[in-house]
């Protein structure tokens, strides 16, 4: 019998991860999706991956776009997560927004940013891995946004 999806994903829940938005330029259209199946694949050569369903708008913007910026987000940043979590066009309007090298979206305000290229599309399951290359990319100061179980949370020494 088939592992049971929602035991999997009470499991995978209990793997606390940070969020991020990962976002991608399309022609002249942006868009962006809030994401934690993320990875640092491979350091020599850097790699990143981000785990995408095919189901999701994301997914096509992505295969047109063939780059994204993956925004690590910060604690105070819940709002933006929960908002880049609803399928559709996502609101864009009071972000501080960059680029780097390919010019999909950075947020001005995000804890980290990779700006990558996608070299190779790895089919798994329902979902499609988007292997990237890094070609930009730096850190920034602050505290990180918890995803656990479910819910929204922060370091402890956050909020002391
Ligand atoms: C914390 C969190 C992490 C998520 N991680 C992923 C992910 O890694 N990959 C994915 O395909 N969807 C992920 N999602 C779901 C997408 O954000 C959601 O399906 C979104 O509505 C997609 O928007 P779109 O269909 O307009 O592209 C996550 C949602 C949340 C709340």
């Amino acid at each position: 019998m088939a592992f049971d999806p929602m035991l999997q994903r009470q499991i995978m829940g209990r793997f606390a991860t940070g969020v991020t938005v990962v976002t991608t330029r399309y022609g002249k259209q942006i868009s962006g999706m809030t994401a934690n199946a993320i990875m640092s694949l491979s350091l020599d050569p850097p790699l990143i991956v981000v785990s995408v369903d095919r189901q999701s708008n994301m997914h096509g913007h992505l295969t047109q776009g063939q780059c994204y910026a993956i925004n690590v987000l910060k604690h105070d940043q819940e709002e933006i997560s929960r908002r880049f979590a609803k399928p559709g066009p996502k609101d864009f309007s009071d972000l501080e927004l960059t680029s780097a090298a390919t010019g999909a979206p950075i947020f001005v305000d995000a804890l980290a940013y990779v700006d990558c290229r996608i070299v190779e599309v790895a089919p798994a399951g329902d979902h499609d891995m988007f292997i990237g290359e890094p070609v930009a990319g730096e850190t920034l100061d602050g505290q990180p946004l918890i995803f656990y179980s479910g819910q929204y949370a922060q370091l402890e020494s956050t909020s002391t």
